[in-house]
């Protein structure tokens, strides 16, 4: 499944303001007594996470940007460029410094549902991954935590989906537009058959089952009239989507995407964030 980086900036602002900021500060504190902890960011895309998040940690880090998708790699490094206050490229991606911050960025081209733990040997100070985990099936989560268990890795993940869109106004076709979309929604995306909506939860429940120690805060997207764009982009692919599914007719489609661009409309999205620490020894 490829993604856009236009899609990925047009979402990054709503991101980063939606992520519940206290377990944000619980994932910093994890790395508070390490001098350069490695983070790695799996299905990094054009680089949000880093972005979202690094100003949290402490004045030396060092990311490993994991994605199969070396377009979006690379305009990671041309974002996180953009972003920095000073930048050097290196032989395997960048220095950059922000906000007094010195950050080194690597990216590592992987697929992930080959490999759930792209990290080898050499073993990070966090995993962590933005809007990724609702594309992955029961399956994979069960390789993947047992990878993390294994090297007893703490996680912090955000912004995985958890329930449908709600949007207002309603609209006749609302339910119709809906039912097809988490049908879609549940459809295979690269890790076999997707754990959609359910998969935050599947993975907390695993981890803990594992003795790891999990919290989970909301992390909506509450969208109004100034984020339009997204709205807008949004519907399209809620129609797109439903198309796809030949469940709906197209009239019906057409008239509710149409409501939908109209400006005043609102849109929350649920999503959960995740944090879960290994057992201590
Ligand atoms: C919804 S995007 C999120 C990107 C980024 N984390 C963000 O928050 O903007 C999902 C990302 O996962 C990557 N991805 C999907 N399947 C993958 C796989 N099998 N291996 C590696 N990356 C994958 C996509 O290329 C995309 O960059």
């Amino acid at each position: 499944m490829s993604f856009s980086a236009t899609w990925l900036r047009l979402r990054e602002p709503v991101d980063h303001r939606s992520r519940d900021q206290s377990l944000l500060a619980r994932a910093a504190a994890v790395l508070a007594n390490k001098p350069e902890p490695v983070i790695y960011d799996l299905g990094a895309g054009a680089g949000s996470n880093l972005r979202g998040t690094a100003l949290a940690l402490g004045p030396r880090q060092r990311w490993v940007l994991v994605d199969y998708d070396a377009e979006l790699l690379a305009a990671s490094l041309e974002f996180i460029s953009a972003w920095a206050d000073k930048t050097r490229p290196t032989a395997t991606g960048l220095e950059i410094e922000k906000a007094g911050k010195l950050i080194r960025v690597e990216v590592k081209r992987a697929d992930l549902n080959a490999n759930p733990a792209p990290w080898g040997t050499q073993k990070p100070d966090l995993v962590t991954s933005a809007a990724l985990f609702d594309l992955v099936s029961e399956a994979w989560i069960e390789r993947f935590c047992a990878a993390l268990a294994k090297d007893r890795l703490p996680l912090y993940t955000t912004l995985v989906h958890d329930e449908t869109a709600q949007w207002s106004p309603a609209h006749a076709a609302d339910a119709q537009m809906m039912e097809a979309f988490e049908r879609d929604f549940g459809k295979e995306k690269g890790f076999g058959p997707s754990a959609g909506n359910r998969a935050i939860g599947f993975m907390a429940k695993t981890l803990a089952s594992l003795g790891y120690d999990t919290e989970m805060a909301d992390s909506p997207w509450q969208l109004g009239d100034a984020d339009h764009d997204l709205i807008v982009q949004l519907a399209d692919g809620w129609a797109n989507a439903v198309r796809e599914t030949a469940s709906v007719p197209e009239n019906r489609i057409l008239s509710w995407q149409a409501a939908r661009k109209v400006r005043g409309g609102t849109c929350v999205v649920g999503h959960k964030d995740l944090l879960a620490l290994p057992p201590l020894r």
